[in-house]
């Protein structure tokens, strides 16, 4: 079957009427800004915020089609092309874990991190040659990235959306000439690979659906792993005992200070995993997930009519006091195995569930895993006394001044 004739049937809602939900506790607010508006309008959750720059991402499909191109997109994410990315991903944290041990001391943390995740998906996503355009690509994708979130939504001169347009415009012209050449030339990473991918009948997938998978996998990684990878930091630098018990664990791994990271180091690593999870448990990367009820149901003894948007938010059930004693506190330990026996498996939701779940969860915990190795093996972290970063939470976590830390050598 040729993907083009599975396109899902278009599903369209009619949004309830506002006195439809006066039954439910709380109120439905006054939608001020052009976002909300739009999110309200929209037939799916995540349509109007990300459709204008992501058109027809994975995350934007439903039904067959989402079911037929996640399938096609999961050979990028298999054990062969993952250890390339992991290589490309070790040469680059230890390549900028060294800058940073030569040059000690104060440091703005996210925006470090910022610029670090983004040469990584450079190296990772589109190769290690990719050349003399790498800035004019990555800035033509902050700018889409940026633009994703803008509150105003029409592309007018001079906002985040007209950049983002532009960006958008200046991605799709390099994907689209780079694409045969990838199909000619191999090469091991992210791209290259989408290039090859095939549908189940064989086809490859399109030139317009390469181009919308790698924004959106670009884009899906980009600030989520910016985000939980900064809330790790700052957690390992107010809680020195813990970044000390994760620098025991890099320590027991017996790798020179050199030697590249491999799958089997990163599978010794459950500590530096566990803490990863809380990091993310306190501040998740997506804290709110929309969504459209497609049928009317009930919850909680609540009755939801189809067409309702739906806010599923991870950032309230991570602080359920019912599901998390002491939820405000940073405890790795949560997540032993005895811990999360028993535990509802929608409880902790930082890569989501069901059929959308986050395919580049274990893409997300290798680099995550990658950088604690180099990190802790080179340098230890800490903040001033007295300082308390303030992190906004929406439309993703981040430390309102940068998150200021001191890197010492170790
Ligand atoms: C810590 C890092 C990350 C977090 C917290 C995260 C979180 C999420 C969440 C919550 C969703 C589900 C959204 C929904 O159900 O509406 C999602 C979907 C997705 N993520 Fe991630 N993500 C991360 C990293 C990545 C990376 C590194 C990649 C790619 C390399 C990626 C690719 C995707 C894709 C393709 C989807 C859509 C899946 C589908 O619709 O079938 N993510 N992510």
């Amino acid at each position: 079957m040729s993907m083009q004739s599975v396109a899902s049937p278009a599903v369209t809602f009619t949004p309830p009427k506002r006195n439809s939900l006066t039954h439910i506790p709380g109120d439905e607010g006054w939608p001020l800004i052009g976002k909300t508006l739009e999110v309200l309008a929209s037939t799916h959750g995540w349509g109007r915020i990300l459709g204008l720059l992501f058109p027809r991402g994975l995350m934007l499909l439903d039904f067959d089609e989402h079911r037929l191109h996640r399938r096609a997109l999961s050979v990028a994410f298999k054990s062969g092309p993952m250890k390339s990315y992991l290589a490309a991903l070790d040469t680059g944290i230890a390549a900028r874990v060294a800058q940073w041990k030569a040059q000690p001391g104060p440091i703005l943390f996210y925006p470090a991190m910022k610029q670090l995740t983004l040469d990584l998906a450079a190296t990772s996503f589109l190769g290690a040659d990719i050349g003399p355009e790498v800035d004019e690509i990555t800035r033509a994708f902050v700018d889409m990235v940026a633009a994703s979130v803008a509150v105003i939504r029409k592309p007018l001169p001079g906002t985040a959306m007209a950049r983002g347009v532009r960006g958008r415009k200046r991605i799709v012209a390099y994907f689209s000439e780079q694409i045969p050449i990838r199909r000619a030339n191999g090469g091991e990473d992210l791209f290259s690979q989408l290039c090859r991918a095939t549908h189940d009948d064989g086809a490859l997938l399109s030139t317009q659906d390469i181009i919308d998978h790698m924004s959106f996998l670009m884009m899906a990684a980009h600030d989520t792993l910016t985000s939980s990878l900064t809330s790790f930091v700052a957690a390992l630098a107010a809680h020195p005992q813990w970044q000390t018990r994760l620098r025991d664990e890099v320590a027991a791994l017996g790798i020179a200070a050199g030697a590249p990271t491999t799958f089997d180091n990163l599978e010794a690593m459950p500590l530096s995993e566990m803490a990863f999870k809380e990091a993310m448990r306190l501040k998740p990367p997506v804290p709110s997930i929309p969504r459209r009820a497609i049928r009317d149901f009930t919850f909680k003894g609540y009755a939801i009519p189809a067409g309702t948007m739906i806010g599923v938010n991870p950032l309230f059930s991570h602080h359920m006091p019912e599901i998390w004693p002491d939820p405000d506190a940073f405890d790795p330990m949560r997540f032993t195995d005895e811990a999360q026996r028993g535990r509802h498996r929608f409880a902790w939701v930082a890569f989501g569930g069901g059929a959308h779940m986050c395919l580049g969860l274990h893409f997300a915990y290798m680099q995550a895993k990658c950088f604690a190795r180099h990190f802790l093996q080179n340098l230890s972290v800490s903040l001033e006394p007295g300082y308390t970063p303030q992190w906004q939470m929406w439309p993703i976590p981040k430390p309102r001044d940068g998150l200021r830390v001191t890197l010492s050598p170790v």
